[in-house]
């Protein structure tokens, strides 16, 4: 099938990237032209694991490739993707003029029928308020003629493309038997194991994605607010976790407490969800509440330091391990790391930060605020304590022994509990993880 991805940010890539790969013809557009250009150079904009050979493969093989040229794009296509940022607006609601502006400037090129997606993930209603551009500004007269569909991504960084390929639904809102018929053909090949493609109106579809991560962030926040009440209570958030995630219906994932969530889609998800039950009168109260215990949790780690050190952070170096928002991508919005970082800065701390992937991107933000090291091990040297924010697999299992030599004091502040409290025993550290008992004073 021929297919157009208007958007090639992390979602609109792997969307198009994975549609190549079943045998589908894409045609990625975005209006920045320096970025198409070095996509078309074999350029994979952003850090997510097993994108590039499928990016390259797709590409040499002639089913992925890139324009900055809207019309080209969606000539031949009978499905158009529409994978564009929803920022949050102002007052908290997600900001839809770049999907509405690109569905005015499609509308205004179609010729014969299409179905167009709503990729992004966008407040219940704007499938209509696609349609309604639409209706004002198709050409029926030229063969003008379309189906909007909504269809959420469930896409996890880091693991994007194996959510794509293996999803364990994938969710259509549509009310038009035509695009349900196409869709179906379109991810047959993603679900022959058996997932469900789960049809349904358009705004029951819109609503899922933001229950689906409202969800999950609930699910976050509440341990990491039994984790708080295990660090006072002196239990083991460890073994609370277990003891719950045993039961099918909590189930065992999504129950580690840490740092706070961040990324760039639970945040604004949360938010969005909670302004769009405003607006119809509804006060969502849980949601409220896990807006404001996530904030003070992306804070937890520093709250303890000034503990530690009776409220004087002024002159400490910390070595901080971790800046992307989880491990795996190169990606910061949102991160934890960012408001520990202006935390400290502000109490007057040095910090030196190391990350596999997200230090260019933070060097954006931040600049010479911090300093940046390439080692792990170097960020350590002559610190007071080291602070770990992100869980990279590389973080699990290091070198006790250098921690311990390189550090000025064998302090670590550990937000991902990554590290066995025998383990931190045994080794003399002070350890201070999250909602388990301290080691060592
Ligand atoms: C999420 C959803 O999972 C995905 O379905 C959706 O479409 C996009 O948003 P993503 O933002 O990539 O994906 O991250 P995810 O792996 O879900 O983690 C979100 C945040 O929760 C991270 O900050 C992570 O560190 C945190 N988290 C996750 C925890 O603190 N504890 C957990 O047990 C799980």
């Amino acid at each position: 099938m021929k297919i157009a991805v208007v958007g090639t940010g992390y979602v609109g890539l792997v969307t198009g990237t994975c549609l190549a790969e079943t045998g589908n013809n894409v045609i990625c557009v975005d209006i920045n032209e320096q970025k198409v250009q070095k996509m078309r150079a074999g350029e994979v904009p952003i850090y997510e694991p097993g994108l590039d050979i499928l990016f390259h493969r797709n590409i040499e093989q002639g089913r992925l490739s890139f324009t900055t040229n809207l019309a080209e794009a969606i000539e031949d296509a009978k499905i158009i993707f529409l994978a564009l940022p929803t920022p949050p607006g102002g007052d908290g609601s997600a900001d839809l003029s770049y999907v509405l502006g690109a569905a005015k400037d499609i509308a205004r090129l179609v010729r014969n029928y299409k179905v167009i997606v709503t990729k992004s993930t966008v407040p219940v209603g704007t499938a209509d308020k696609v349609r309604a551009v639409f209706d004002e500004h198709l050409d029926i007269n030229k063969g003008g003629e379309v189906d909007v569909v909504s269809n959420p991504e469930f896409l996890r960084e880091g693991v994007a493309v194996e959510d794509f390929m293996k999803p364990d639904r994938v969710v259509v809102g549509t009310s038009s038997d035509k695009a349900r018929k196409l869709m179906e053909e379109l991810y047959g090949p993603y679900v022959r194991s058996g997932n469900p493609i789960i049809f349904m109106d358009e705004r029951s579809s819109e609503l899922t994605k933001y229950a689906a991560n409202s969800f999950l962030a609930t699910k976050i926040t509440f341990m990491n607010e039994i984790a708080n009440l295990c660090e006072l209570v002196g239990a083991d958030v460890d073994m609370v976790r277990r003891g719950i995630g045993a039961d099918a219906r909590i189930g065992k994932r999504f129950l580690f407490p840490g740092v706070g969530y961040g990324g760039s889609c639970f945040p604004k998800d949360v938010q969005a969800l909670e302004k769009s039950a405003s607006e119809y009168q509804y006060d969502f109260k849980i949601l409220q509440s896990v807006m404001e215990v996530n904030e003070k949790q992306k804070v937890v780690i520093v709250e303890k330091l000034r503990k530690y050190y009776n409220d004087d952070l002024k002159g400490k170096k910390f070595a901080l391990w971790g800046l992307a928002f989880k491990p795996e991508t190169d990606d910061i919005r949102e991160a934890p790391s960012l408001y520990i970082i202006d935390a400290l800065v502000e109490a007057g701390a040095q910090i030196v930060a190391y990350d596999p992937e997200a230090i260019e991107n933070v060097k954006k933000l931040k600049g010479d605020v911090i300093d940046y090291s390439s080692d792990p091990y170097e960020a350590l040297n002559g610190a007071d304590a080291l602070i770990i924010v992100t869980e990279w697999p590389l973080f699990r299992t290091p070198d006790f022994d250098r921690i311990g030599s390189l550090l000025k004091a064998r302090v670590i502040f550990d937000g991902r509990n990554l590290y066995d409290l025998q383990k931190m025993i045994d080794c003399g550290f002070y350890y201070n993880s999250i909602g388990r008992k301290i080691i060592g004073t």
